[in-house]
């Protein structure tokens, strides 16, 4: 309610600096004597038909925070007082870079999207470890996606990334590896089968030199045509991955309004939740939810993050959401959840997971 009347202040500041200042009075609020104790009482949704488990990771809701929102790793204690079950920190980069210049985030009000063109501005994979290991909570789990710099060419991505696996799985409870950014020139080659069978034995045989080996998820693009996510399926299936990401931003510009239509960078938010379902479908229909998906793309409301289970996702993540609908969206999906499943006759989210996987023979329509 209250951020009804934040939000026309907020939309008057450039688009990151407003991200700036409410993450900012997150941080600060998260650290005050008892005001955490308020927040979560106001904010958070505790119900046990939410819960949700895989790869022996115990989820409280479906319901994370999408990887970008938190690129230092320093809110995760903050975003976990609001009720989401857990956060997607990053992308890192093993070196700190500063992205793209300004300006590189542009909101889209009509459309309820936002383009950004951010470019992986990290402050590196040291500076995020020293980041988790500050975190007071562990009430929440932390995913760490991981990404290479800009100036590593792409024949060196593997060391990238596996330097910042190295660096950061130790401290996270899974990894997403990101091949799927539009900003970073030449990363979504890495959806080719040979790049991509390369990257994953690599972060593989890492993972298995860990004393306790962690989940390693993969995330796609949106912009792949059906039969190059079937390969990349595949491919993450045969190398181990504990569940896909789909999907990050897009660069289709089809039935926008806002006068920014035309910004270059990625495309998020309500425009997106379409194409997103049907790569979560395609995806569902494969792995038959083995490994899961992990939906992401213009979840807004709980009947957003429904249709994405229902298409096949186990869990849901948002970005452009927060923005739109501010702090109380975790609460206002969660509980929405909650009733639709008790509505449907459903025990568990797992068990609405993918019932319209089948339905909409519409699935190959683009690509
Ligand atoms: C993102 N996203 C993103 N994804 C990722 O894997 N690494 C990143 O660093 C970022 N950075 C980022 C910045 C901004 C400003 C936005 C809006 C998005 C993509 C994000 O995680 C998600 O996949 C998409 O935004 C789609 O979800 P929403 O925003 O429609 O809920």
């Amino acid at each position: 309610m209250l951020y009804h009347l934040i939000r026309p202040l907020l939309f008057r500041l450039d688009a990151e600096r407003a991200h700036d200042v409410v993450t900012a009075m997150f941080r600060a609020t998260s650290r005050m004597p008892l005001l955490p104790r308020l927040i979560s009482a106001l904010y958070a949704w505790d119900d046990p038909a939410l819960m949700v488990e895989w790869a022996g990771l115990r989820f409280a809701s479906p319901l994370g925070v999408a990887a970008g929102f938190d690129k230092r790793a320093d809110l995760v204690d903050a975003l976990a007082l609001l009720g989401f079950s857990h956060v997607e920190v990053g992308t890192v980069t093993p070196r700190p870079q500063p992205g793209n210049p300004g300006p590189r985030l542009f909101r889209l009000p009509e459309d309820m999207a936002l383009i950004n063109r951010l470019g992986f501005n990290s402050p590196g994979m040291v500076a995020v470890a020293k980041a988790l290991r500050a975190r007071r909570s562990h009430r929440v789990i932390v995913g760490v996606n991981i990404g290479k710099n800009r100036d590593t060419p792409l024949e060196r991505a593997v060391e990238d990334y596996a330097a910042t696996f190295v660096a950061l799985a130790p401290l996270a409870d899974y990894v997403a590896v990101n091949i799927s950014s539009p900003n970073t020139p030449g990363l979504r080659r890495l959806h080719e089968r040979a790049a991509l069978e390369e990257l994953l034995r690599e972060l593989m045989r890492l993972n298995h030199g860990l004393l306790y080996p962690r989940p390693i998820v993969l995330k796609v693009s949106p912009d792949e045509t059906l039969d190059q996510i079937e390969e990349v399926v595949r491919a993450g299936c045969e190398a181990g991955v504990a569940a896909f990401i789909a999907t990050n931003t897009t660069l289709a510009r089809e039935g926008l309004r806002s006068r920014l239509a035309n910004e270059t960078g990625g495309l998020s938010g309500r425009p997106l939740a379409l194409r997103a379902r049907q790569v979560i479908r395609t995806i569902y229909r494969l792995t038959r939810g083995t490994p899961p998906v992990i939906g992401v793309g213009g979840v807004l409301t709980a009947d957003d993050a429904y249709a994405h289970i229902r298409a096949g996702a186990h869990m849901v993540q948002l970005y452009t959401g927060m923005v739109y609908v501010g702090p109380a969206i975790a609460r206002e999906i969660t509980c929405g959840l909650a009733q639709a499943l008790r509505r449907d006759g459903f025990a568990s989210v797992t068990q609405a997971t993918g019932v319209d996987a089948e339905w909409e023979g519409a699935t190959r329509q683009w690509g």
